[in-house]
C-alpha cells in the first residue's frame, strides 16, 4: 500500500518547469529516496507534498486522501513532518524549546489557558517538556537540552531538526539532505538513526540526499529526477547501474566507461 501517491505532478516557476509530470508511489513503512543533480526539482517536490507550494497540475494523496490545497499546518497534523535543506531552527532558543515548537499542534491549552496559568496547562507543559526531553534522548542530544540551538555543531543541529519533526508525531517524515555538512562519523550515526526511526517508530521515511552511500544503504525504493522529470525508479541495485542516472550525474562519458554511482 502506498502511503503517498503522486500523480502527474507539475510545478512551474514562470517559464521554468521545476517538476514536470512526475508519477510515484511511496511505500508505507519503508525508506524511500528522491535523488538527482542540483536543480532537479527535489526540494520543489517536497514543498508541494508539505503544502508550501500548490501544484499547477496533478494529485498528491496521503493514504488515499488528497492533500492538494491543504495548508501546511493541516498537512503536518495529518501526519507529514519534515526537515529543511537550509536548517531552520530558532537559534537563540534552547535545544529543548526547539523540540517543543514542533509539538505545538498537539497542545490544547491555547493563549487564555497559558495567561491564567491554569493547573491543567501547567501539567500539559510539564508533559510536553518530558516528551521533548525523551525525543532529545532518542536522537542523542539530551546532554545539550538547555544550550542555545545555535551553539550546536552542524551535525547536531540536523539531528535537532529531526527531533523537532518527530515531535509532531508524523506517520511520514521527509528529510531534505539530512547528511549535508556532516562529517563521515556523523553520517554513519545519522544512517543508524534513520533506520531506527523507520523500524522502531514505524514511520515512512522519504529522504533527499546527495550522499549515495547513505541512499543506497537505506533506501528500499528510489525516485530519480532530472530537470523536473522522473528519469528512473527502482531499488538501489537498479538505480546504481542505470545508464540514464549515470549520465545525469556524471555525463555521457561515464556511461561509455560503464561507471556506477
Ligand atoms: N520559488 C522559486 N521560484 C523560482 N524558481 C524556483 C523556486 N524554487 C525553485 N526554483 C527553481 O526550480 C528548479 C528546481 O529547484 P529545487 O530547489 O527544487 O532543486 P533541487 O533538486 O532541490 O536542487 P538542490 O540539489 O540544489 O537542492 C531550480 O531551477 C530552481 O532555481
Ligand atoms: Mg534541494
Amino acid at each position: 500500500m502506498a502511503v503517498l501517491k503522486i500523480t502527474n505532478l507539475v510545478k512551474r516557476f514562470g517559464g521554468l518547469t521545476a517538476v514536470n509530470g512526475v508519477n510515484f508511489e511511496f511505500p508505507e513503512g519503508k525508506i524511500s529516496a528522491v535523488i538527482g543533480p542540483n536543480g532537479a526539482g527535489k526540494t520543489t517536490f517536497f514543498n508541494m507534498i508539505t503544502g508550501i507550494y500548490v501544484p499547477d497540475e496533478g494529485q498528491i494523496e496521503l493514504k488515499g486522501k488528497s492533500i492538494v490545497n491543504v495548508k501546511p499546518d493541516r498537512i503536518t497534523s495529518q501526519g507529514i513532518a519534515r526537515t529543511f535543506q537550509n536548517i531552520r531552527l530558532f537559534g537563540s532558543m534552547t535545544v529543548l524549546e526547539n523540540v517543543m515548537v514542533g509539538m505545538h499542534i498537539h497542545l490544547r491549552s491555547g493563549v487564555v489557558g497559558t495567561l491564567l496559568n491554569l493547573p491543567r496547562v501547567r501539567r500539559e507543559e510539564q508533559r510536553a517538556k518530558m516528551e521533548a526531553y525523551r525525543l532529545l534522548e532518542y536522537v542523542g542530544l539530551e546532554q545539550w537540552y538547555n544550550e542555545e540551538a545555535a551553539s550546536l555543531s552542524y551535525g547536531a543541529q540536523r539531528r535537532l531538526e529531526i527531533a523537532r519533526a518527530l515531535a509532531a508525531k508524523p506517520s511520514v517524515l521527509l528529510l531534505d539532505e539530512p547528511a549535508a555538512g556532516m562529517n563521515p562519523r556523523e553520517t554513519v550515526e545519522l544512517t543508524t538513526l534513520i533506520r531506527r526511526i523507520q523500524q522502531e517508530l514505524g514511520i515512512s521515511i522519504i529522504l533527499i540526499e546527495h550522499d549515495m552511500k547513505l541512499v543506497m544503504e537505506l533506501s528500499d525504493h528510489i525516485l530519480v529526477l532530472d530537470h523536473g522529470e522522473k528519469i528512473a525508479e527502482g531499488g538501489p541495485g537498479d538505480i546504481r547501474s542505470n545508464p540514464k542516472v549515470i549520465e545525469a550525474y556524471l555525463g555521457k562519458s561515464a556511461v561509455e566507461e560503464e561507471v556506477t554511482i
